[in-house]
């Protein structure tokens, strides 16, 4: 299966929250969430089975995620993408590989996690490369703010992980300093707060582009308390 054989499942203005094709389509600019009435992760047309349940936030094309699915079969993979071509990336891994335990949810990260994810659900959170929005007044837009981490710290179980990986060293000391103002979490890591390998942890396109440019990569783990 190519990406391009992943139809658009509505028009604009038919949006909904759907699933189909094993991708949960959450809208945005929307705000009728409870017109579908979401099952559980562990629901018969979902998963199916309760097994321990690992999100990556802004999985891009899916490479780091679809191979994690691929090596541990018991563990449930959701991968959330906001983007609609790269959603049709995964979703041909998932295809090509046969990989049940994953599933795509093309929607905003925050939006997905108020309306999808049970309180303390969660038994671990990745996010890689995620868009380090380089300029001051742009930094809005990060992914990582109080709030977000707010609410991942709702949905994870205690002790959960949660490892984010950035190549851009003024990312990773506003990561460090969001995370350090959420008293839910605590480093793995010693100051200065990241590594610069870990072992076995997989690679992704983002990963693969900035080591071939040279770059140093920092891996930041923190405990859910
Ligand atoms: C720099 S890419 C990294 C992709 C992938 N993790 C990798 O390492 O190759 C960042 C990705 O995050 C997605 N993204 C950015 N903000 C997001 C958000 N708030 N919710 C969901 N996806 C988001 C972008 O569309 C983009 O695909």
């Amino acid at each position: 299966m190519r990406p391009e054989n992943l139809k658009a499942p509505f028009k604009w203005d038919e949006r909904k929250v759907l699933f189909q094709d094993r991708i949960l389509y959450v809208p945005e600019y929307y705000d009728k969430y409870q017109e579908w009435a979401f099952p559980g992760w562990e629901d018969e047309q979902i998963f199916g089975n309760s097994n321990p349940l690992h999100i990556e936030y802004c999985s891009g094309n899916g490479t780091w995620i679809a191979e994690k699915a691929k090596i541990n079969p018991t563990v449930n993979y959701v991968a959330i993408e906001k983007k609609f071509p790269r959603i049709r990336k995964i979703w041909s891994k998932v295809q090509n590989n046969g990989l049940p335990n994953l599933i795509g949810i093309c929607g905003e990260g925050m939006k997905v996690t108020l309306h999808y994810f049970p309180h303390a659900s969660v038994d671990a959170i990745f996010i890689n490369f995620p868009d380090p929005w380089p300029k001051k007044r742009h930094a809005k837009h990060r992914i990582i703010q109080a709030p977000f981490v707010a609410e991942l710290s709702r949905i994870m179980k205690k002790g959960a992980l949660l490892t984010l990986v950035t190549d851009d060293e003024d990312y990773s000391s506003w990561m460090i300093a969001v995370m350090g103002g959420n008293t839910s979490f605590r480093s793995v890591y010693p100051a200065p707060f990241y590594k610069e390998e870990l072992e076995n942890y997989g690679t992704s396109f983002f990963d693969e582009l900035w080591r071939e440019k040279g770059k140093l990569i920092r891996y930041h783990q923190f405990e859910r308390l």
